[in-house]
């Protein structure tokens, strides 16, 4: 049996990830493919708690940004070997909703932690198992902002409740990251519209794997 392929998506708040996952997702499972779809912080039991620590919970408020990069860390772990690591194993494609990247930026750049620690920490948690490639949705913090507004109604998350100038570095972290790995990159203008990424999204993968021949 061919192993499957591990396709993560990355970006800032507000930059359509999951609607293109959704959309790749059901062009994969209509030509015949086994996928599944993943998020972090979450996609386990023990994940989704520690995705309302981080995120909602009053407990996690004001976490130091150590507590918080070993939250994200024990939640990867736990999905990289609960789930991800036996589905490519069985063929299927996994989508990920956010993988190493994230920590990479967010908590090496964002929060300062550096990148030493932080990619100690990202080995340790994914054990060799890394993304086959990487979409990123890049998106100005100003239009990222008015879509998260939109759809949170005035509750945002611990995350969102961030000021300009932390998305201004997640951008500028994530920017440089996949000019620095192209062979695993694909840089998306995420102001475009859905339908066209989809389409972006769809034609990157068929020449990278032929996912649809
Ligand atoms: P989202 O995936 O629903 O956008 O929410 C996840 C939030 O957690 C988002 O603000 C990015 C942040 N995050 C990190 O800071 N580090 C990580 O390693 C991951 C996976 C997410």
């Amino acid at each position: 049996m061919a192993l499957g392929r591990f396709i993560s998506f990355e970006g800032s708040e507000g930059c359509g990830k999951s609607t293109q996952i959704e959309r790749l997702c059901k062009r994969l499972q209509g030509i015949g493919h086994e996928v599944l779809l993943t998020r972090e912080p979450g996609g386990t039991a023990l994940g989704e708690c520690i995705r309302d620590l981080l995120q909602h919970a009053p407990e996690g408020e004001n976490m130091t940004p150590e507590a918080e990069l070993l939250l994200f860390a024990a939640s990867r772990a736990e999905l990289v070997r609960r789930v991800i690591k036996p589905e490519i194993s069985s063929g299927t494609f996994v989508l990920a909703d956010r993988f190493h990247d994230s920590t990479t930026i967010y908590q090496g750049v964002a929060r300062e932690l550096g990148d030493k620690i932080v990619s100690m920490m990202n080995n340790f948690a994914v054990e060799n198992c890394l993304p086959d490639c990487t979409f990123l949705l890049d998106i100005s913090v100003t239009e990222g902002r008015e879509r998260i507004r939109a759809r949170s109604e005035g509750k945002e998350d611990r995350m969102e409740r961030e000021p300009d100038s932390f998305f201004e570095k997640v951008r500028e972290g994530y920017l440089e990251l996949a000019n620095s790995n192209p062979e695993r990159f694909v840089l998306l203008n995420a102001s475009k519209s859905a339908d066209e990424l989809e389409l972006e999204i769809w034609d990157n993968l068929n020449k990278k794997y032929g996912v649809g021949s």
